[in-house]
Order: C-alpha cells, then structure tokens, then sequence
C-alpha cells in the first residue's frame, strides 16, 4: 500500500508533544506562573541529568579501577549516586518533567570522563571526582538559594545531595587528587566542561 507514504512528516519531537499535550495535566507544584513552573522544571530535569552523569563518571572509575583499593570508596560515591538519581527519577515523574533529550550524551560522555581520567591512574580519576563535585557544589548551593522558601522538600533534598557531594570532593582531596601531573589544567577542563553539561541539561 502507497497511502502511507502521504501522511505529513513531523518530527519525533512534535510527535512526542502531541502525543503527551493532551494528557499532561497542569502542574500542581506551584501556584503561580509559567515562568516559575519553567524554573523548577529546568531545575529537576537538569539534576537529574547530572546524577546520571555523576554515576556513569564513577561507573567508568571503577571499570579500570575495580581491582584497586581505590575501588570500595568509588563504589561508596556511585552508590551515593545512584540514590541521587533515583530520587530525581521519582521527581521527574510526580512532577511531570520532560526528562533531558540529552540522556545517551550523558551515558557515553560520563563513562568516557570517568575512564578516562582512570586511565591516567588514580589520582587523576580523583581529581575528576574533586572537578565535578566542586561545580555541583556550586550549582546546588544556587538553586536552594533561588528556591527559597518555597518547594521546602525539595530545597531539603538538594542540600542533603550537596553535603554527599562535598563529601565525595573530601574523598578526592584526601586520595591525592592534588598530586595529579597538570592538576589545574585537568581540573579546570573538566569544570569548564561540566558547567558546560548543566548549561545543555536544564535547556534541552
Ligand atoms: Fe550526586
Ligand atoms: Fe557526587
């Protein structure tokens, strides 16, 4: 049969929303604005994506590293991780987030990071840890002050996430991390390049 060959070509993104447009019912999370509702959509979808990135950079340590004694506390952060995740993931579905589009980006480029920086030993992968957890710091340090006192679960789960990742920061400097050959370059590649992932993450 020719006829479907005639049916107007749209692309898998407008068909996703019109697929979802007409069952997405209106948020309940925030009284006011779209504007708001942006905000907070943007952030959940960008924590998200970084959880899942943080857990593939852990999981690509350990695949080089998981015969080393390094490997029982990488195991600790990826474990850590994967608490993160899950929780965003029950966030992205209650409050009807579009996840990012991002996601396989995520799953290779988090992967290569880790193993990568694993490759150049140790501490290298260490100082990644230290790069990362710095910039996350930071990004969950802003949004709990933009929440506010508004969403109070949601600003306690954050900085609950922000202590575990000072902490994990505190695993990368106490292993070395420092001691890495080109630190500052290293470590100011990968925060460039990390910034540059939220930056992606809360858009598409
Ligand atoms: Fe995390
Ligand atoms: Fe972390």
């Amino acid at each position: 049969m020719t006829a479907t060959t005639e049916r107007p070509k749209i692309s898998a993104p407008e068909e996703l929303a019109l697929l979802e447009a007409p069952k997405r019912p209106r948020p309940r999370y925030l009284p006011g604005d779209p504007e708001d509702r942006e905000r907070l959509a943007r952030m959940i979808r960008v924590d998200h994506a970084g959880e899942y990135g943080a857990k593939r950079i852990y999981e690509g340590q350990l695949a080089v590293l998981k015969r080393t004694p390094a490997a029982k506390i990488i195991r600790h952060m990826k474990d850590q991780e994967q608490e993160h995740l899950d929780t965003f993931e029950r966030l992205i579905v209650e409050r009807r987030v579009r996840p990012t589009v991002l996601h396989p980006v995520w799953h290779v480029a988090g992967f290569a990071l880790g193993a990568a920086t694993a490759l150049l030993g140790q501490r290298a992968a260490m100082a990644c840890t230290v790069a990362v957890e710095e910039v996350i710091d930071e990004h969950y340090a802003e949004q709990a002050e933009q929440l506010g006192d508004s969403e109070p679960e949601l600003k306690a789960t954050i900085e609950k996430f922000r202590a575990e990742e000072l902490e994990h920061r505190d695993i990368g400097l106490a292993h070395e991390a420092e001691l890495t050959a080109g630190y500052p370059v290293l470590t100011s590649l990968i925060k460039a390049g990390s910034r540059a992932a939220i930056w992606a993450a809360q858009r598409f």
